[in-house]
């Protein structure tokens, strides 16, 4: 049987991930899930696979290297698939020491115990040991508002924002560990995910949240930037395509080809809203096109993202699949039917960061 160690399994993506693992290959593989817990993980994500036998949750930072080590220890890991990582860039601007030290700290420390764990003396990895490093889009910096250009895997770095400067120092220390060491590794770089189990910092979430209870929807500047957005699902199917089918040592870019002005998204969002709520329901007289409300911009704000999927396709034959339209309706139906979900997220620091965040832009 297979084992994974999937790090960030809590989180947004990390749990959908899991659950997809399971949906498809059910009883044939074991997956240990290690987390922090930190403002962003949550176990209601994983809830209902508490009591599978071949699933287990170990509470360990990815900085602690006594505990990683003890794991690779412990367990015989076939495969690492890497999303621990401190994800929001509005976060990073205002507390960017703790995304250095998770993100390129943490990701270091992953690769090291993987690596002495799995090399053998004469330097060489036994077959089938794989080390997956999720990645972001905004490694590679800003495009042109010019609908034709786009990141391919060989476009140069060009971070910007704390968050994607970690994300960029973590991409290189993987790409270290495979030119000197030969380390059996793949990056993937991913655009904009949206899906269940999102927490309501960022854009898609936040929008549902203030809207259903009639709080102001907060646009950055103009609203004119453009992010490229993937149902979660899909990144979940392209992640293990790439470790089980891609050439090891490669960087596949995984995108929705799927572009969207963030203010298109807000009316999306309301629009969707009124669609679905049922005409009693309360929350309906809430949501309206009166609660935008264009705010100070982010700053050193990406203007455009944009995935070219070209090599995953040609290479490994994935493809999105989940059009935007029925992935968004999916999306807020999850969060219509999981309120207490949404609830218990908001509660407690949740307001605290929205009043710093929100209050004086
Ligand atoms: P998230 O913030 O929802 O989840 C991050 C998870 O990592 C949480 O469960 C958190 O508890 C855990 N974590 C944080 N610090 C940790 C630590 N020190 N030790 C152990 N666990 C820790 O993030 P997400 O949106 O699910 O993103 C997952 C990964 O995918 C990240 O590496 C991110 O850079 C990358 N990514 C995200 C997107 C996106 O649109 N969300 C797109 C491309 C790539
Ligand atoms: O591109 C991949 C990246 O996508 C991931 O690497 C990051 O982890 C993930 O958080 C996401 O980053 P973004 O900054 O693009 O996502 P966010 O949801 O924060 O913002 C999306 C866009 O919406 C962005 O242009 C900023 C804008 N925005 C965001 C928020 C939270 C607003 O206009 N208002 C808001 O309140």
């Amino acid at each position: 049987m297979r084992t994974y160690l999937v790090t960030g399994g809590a989180g947004f993506i990390g749990s959908n991930y899991i659950h997809y693992m399971f949906r498809k290959y059910g009883d044939e593989i074991r997956i240990i899930n290690v987390d922090a817990l930190t403002y962003a993980g949550n176990l209601a994500n994983l809830k209902d696979l508490e009591d599978r036998g071949n699933y287990t949750f170990i509470h360990a930072d990815i900085t602690d290297k006594p505990a990683i080590g003890k794991i690779f220890k412990e367990n015989d890991i076939d495969r690492v698939v890497h999303f621990a990582a401190e994800s929001h860039v509005d976060r990073s601007i205002t507390t960017p020491e703790v995304f250095v030290t998770t993100n390129v700290l943490g990701t270091a420390v992953m690769l090291n115990s993987a690596k002495a764990a799995w090399e053998r003396p004469d330097g060489t990895y036994p077959e089938g040991k794989k080390f997956l490093h999720v990645s972001t889009d905004e490694v590679y910096g800003s495009l042109p508002d010019d609908g034709k250009s786009y990141f391919y895997e060989t476009t140069p770095y060009s971070p910007h924002s704390p968050y994607s400067a970690s994300k960029a120092g973590s991409d290189f220390l993987v790409k270290s560990y495979m030119d000197t060491y030969h380390f059996p590794a793949n990056i993937t770089n991913t655009s904009n995910n949206y899906g269940p189990y999102q927490f309501p910092e960022k854009l898609i979430p936040l929008l549902i949240n203030n809207a259903l209870s009639g709080r102001e929807l907060p646009v950055y500047g103009d609203g004119m930037n453009i992010r490229d957005w993937l149902y979660v699902d899909d990144h979940a199917k392209g992640i293990d395509m790439v470790q089980e089918q891609g050439k090891l040592f490669e960087t596949y870019n995984i995108g929705g080809h799927n572009e969207k002005r963030n203010i298109e998204i807000v009316h999306l969002v309301i629009d969707t809203l009124l669609e679905l709520l049922p005409e009693d329901d309360p929350r309906r007289a809430n949501v309206s096109r009166d609660l935008i409300r264009f705010v100070g911009d982010r700053k050193g704000h990406d203007r455009r993202y944009a995935i070219a999927p070209d090599k995953i396709k040609a290479e490994i034959g994935w493809e999105p699949e989940t059009k935007f339209e029925d992935g968004i309706r999916k999306t807020i139906r999850w969060y219509l039917d999981n309120q207490e979900w949404l609830q218990n997220v908001t509660s407690g620091d949740y307001q605290s960061y929205y009043e710093k965040m929100y209050s004086n832009r």
